[in-house]
């Protein structure tokens, strides 16, 4: 059976772990050849390596998502190494407020959009120059939840509501060239980003007790969409936000 993604080049972000990693290993399985980028340029390097062990051609590397030279340079890099660029995962990110943060404490605010927002901006910005001349290309931008309502911090919300305004103008602006740009809107899933309150009992029995389903999310339950919306069975979705959280925000 051919899988979804056969032959096709992907750039991930985060992908050290987390939503990042769990996404770079679906893309691998469903046939794509992976480029694996994060801050933490040793667990990306892993990741990497669970890709080639399941036989998937995969690179990695160390990028700030926040360095404009360094991200034109690592995008520009991976389309000259692997011929082309067709899919990337723009979801590095990071959650740096708790409740008993001022809620306009500017410093915090400057920081999350800085990796959140602009983060994702320059990557799409990279990522375009390469797909928009090919006419070909699919984006997925990681919110949140957090970009649809205001579970989470000032910086955090606000950063995740940029993304989906991010997301909505390139689709429109690059429709027409062949490039689908969405979104996918996590709601609480496990990984090392909400380690500090699930590792508390009480604090994991309410967030469980929270969510219809009465479970929290695995990474695997995002990186699923996210194969979705890269692959040409989404082929006539683009500028959607798409939520993954287990029937959180219907509630
Ligand atoms: P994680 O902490 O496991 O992964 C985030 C990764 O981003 C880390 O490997 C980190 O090193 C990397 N990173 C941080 N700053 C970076 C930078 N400047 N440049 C490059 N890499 C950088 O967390 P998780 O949960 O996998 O988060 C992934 C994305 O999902 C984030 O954008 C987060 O906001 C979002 N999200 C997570 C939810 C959750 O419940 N875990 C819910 C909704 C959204």
């Amino acid at each position: 059976m051919t899988k979804l993604l056969q032959g096709r080049v992907a750039f991930v972000t985060g992908g050290a772990s987390g939503l990042g990693r769990a996404t770079a290993l679906a893309f691998g399985l469903e046939g794509a050849t992976v480029a694996v980028v994060d801050l933490n340029e040793a667990a990306a390097a892993e990741t990497a390596a669970l890709l080639r062990s399941a036989g998937t051609q995969a690179w990695s590397g160390k990028l700030d998502v926040t360095d404009k030279a360094a991200v034109d340079e690592c995008v520009d890099g991976i389309a000259a190494r692997f011929g082309k660029l067709d899919i990337a995962f723009n979801n590095a990110g990071v959650s740096l407020e708790d409740f008993g943060v001022a809620w306009d404490d500017l410093a915090r605010i400057d920081k999350t959009m800085d990796i959140n927002f602009r983060g994702v901006l320059l990557c799409m910005s990279a990522e375009l120059r390469h797909m928009a001349p090919a006419r070909r290309g699919a984006i997925v931008n990681t919110s949140s939840i957090a970009g649809i309502s205001s579970a989470g911090g000032t910086g955090y919300c606000a950063s995740k509501h940029a993304v989906i305004g991010l997301t909505r103008t390139a689709a429109c602006r690059y429709a027409a060239q062949g490039v689908r740009v969405n979104a996918v809107c996590p709601g609480v899933i496990e990984t090392a980003m909400t380690k500090p309150i699930l590792e508390n009992p009480e604090g994991r029995k309410i967030l469980e007790s929270m969510q219809p389903m009465l479970r929290l999310g695995r990474p695997e339950d995002v990186a699923d969409a996210v194969v979705f919306l890269v692959s040409d069975k989404a082929s006539f979705i683009t500028g959607h936000p798409l939520v993954v959280d287990g029937g959180h925000m219907a509630r």
